[in-house]
């Protein structure tokens, strides 16, 4: 099985070009490499939205309708929502006892978006957790790689913090001290001394050369002893090295290159400032939400030449339109040769191009939104089995499986 990938998004309602362009283009990309789970934070939503709940249940299948539009196949992909699946919440209050304070305190995005959402109270328990929170996402999946923008960065930093503490201080557990003497027990009496040599000689001088001798050992274990597990061969390189068992897996953030669409603006685009464009927004409203668009403010008159590195509708013409486009755009521009609204027409017509599958993938669902509410049921039901089985690891490790 190939390696796991995981991403969630906050239920934000319609999801618009930038999501696409900034995010979803990639999971999709990701689908045919990876195995995906893809989720609705919608308990994250609620650290910012907790006084309008009743908005949350809607977007989270409108959102997943969006996913699916893009090109997320849920026969592949495994797409499920946060709140199903109450081990999160489980692994949250676990990993929350030993987290240093510190640590959440320090996380930028925390004070940053106290200061940005002012009209928010977000001195909350809730809201200092969130970067926790998301830690137990991940970590419960054992996801290798987590794509997220540059603005998360410092989120997945924390995950591995948290997953390196939570491995120092339980990988030893004294049930996983009687699992190791265990598997030791099935080895040869010779082996299990020589296997102990090389573990003190590793332990007191370092030596690469006894680490390369208890593995190799291990490994003759694996495939000569009878009833040999991977378990057993997990908890004996653990012992080796001295670093406990590795019960949550660090993961590493995934920036693949994504493409900036700016909103109609020139700032970021999104819903709240009114400057998107919905992946599924009424082709006639496209048309006019693009011809209404802000140009270069220099170019007053038809006749005044432009700078297209002054106007917003360039960035768009950067991400949508071909090479001889770019360059009968910049060059009409500059020359006053073409006016703002002939320049706007191929934008929108290649974002009509590029919406018109969006809308017909949607569309079956739209009618029935019962598939939806299957689909995610699936997803959920596949998640958990492996939000289960970490959960199990983590219990014993902690001395909790009575
Ligand atoms: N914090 C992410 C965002 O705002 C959403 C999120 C929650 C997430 N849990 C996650 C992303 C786990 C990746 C992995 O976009
Ligand atoms: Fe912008 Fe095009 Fe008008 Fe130039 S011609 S100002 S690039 S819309």
């Amino acid at each position: 099985m190939s390696a796991r990938v995981l991403s969630g998004m906050r239920p934000t309602g319609a999801l618009h070009l930038g999501h696409y362009h900034g995010a979803l283009k990639n999971w999709v990309r990701l689908q045919s490499q990876y195995e995906c789970f893809y989720f609705v934070a919608d308990w994250h939503a609620l650290t910012t939205h907790y006084e309008s709940p009743e908005v949350i249940e809607r977007n989270v299948f409108d959102m997943v309708i969006d996913w699916i539009a893009a090109g997320l196949d849920p026969e592949r992909s495994t797409i499920f929502v946060q709140s199903r699946l109450p081990e999160h919440a489980e692994l949250f209050t676990l990993l929350a006892m030993g987290t240093p304070l510190g640590w959440l305190e320090r996380v930028p995005t925390y004070k940053d978006q106290i200061e940005k959402l002012k009209d928010k109270d977000l001195a909350t328990y809730g809201f200092l957790g969130y970067p926790l929170l998301q830690a137990a996402d991940i970590l419960i999946y054992k996801a290798a790689y987590v794509p997220v923008g540059e603005d998360q960065s410092s989120h997945v930093e924390l995950t591995r913090e948290v997953a390196r503490r939570f491995n120092h201080l339980y990988g030893r557990s004294p049930a996983l001290e009687a699992q190791t003497a265990e598997a030791v027990a099935k080895l040869s009496k010779d082996d299990a001394r020589y296997f102990e040599k090389q573990r003190k000689a590793f332990g007191e001088t370092g030596s690469t050369e006894a680490l390369a001798k208890g593995e190799g050992l291990v490994r003759k274990a694996a495939s000569q002893v009878s009833g040999w597990t991977a378990a057993d061969s997990e908890l004996l390189l653990g012992h080796l090295r001295g670093s406990g068992k590795t019960i949550l897996t660090e993961p590493q953030a995934l920036h693949t290159e994504v493409t900036k669409l700016p909103g109609l603006d020139g700032a970021k685009m999104s819903k709240s400032y009114g400057n998107a464009i919905a992946m599924r927004e009424d082709p006639a409203v496209v048309q006019d939400k693009v011809r209404r668009m802000p140009t270069d403010p220099q170019r007053v008159r038809r006749t005044d030449a432009g700078d297209p590195e002054r106007c917003p509708v360039w960035q768009f013409h950067q991400v949508y339109s071909d090479k001889p486009t770019q360059e009968w755009a910049a060059s009409g521009c500059k020359s006053a040769g073409i006016g703002c609204l002939e320049c706007k027409q191929p934008v929108i017509d290649a974002i009509l191009k590029e919406q018109a599958p969006w809308r017909e993938r949607a569309q079956p669902y739209l009618n029935n939104r019962q598939r939806v509410h299957e689909i995610v049921q699936e997803g959920t039901e596949r998640a958990r089995v492996v939000a289960r089985e970490t959960m199990g690891d983590v219990r014993a490790a902690m001395g909790l499986s009575y």
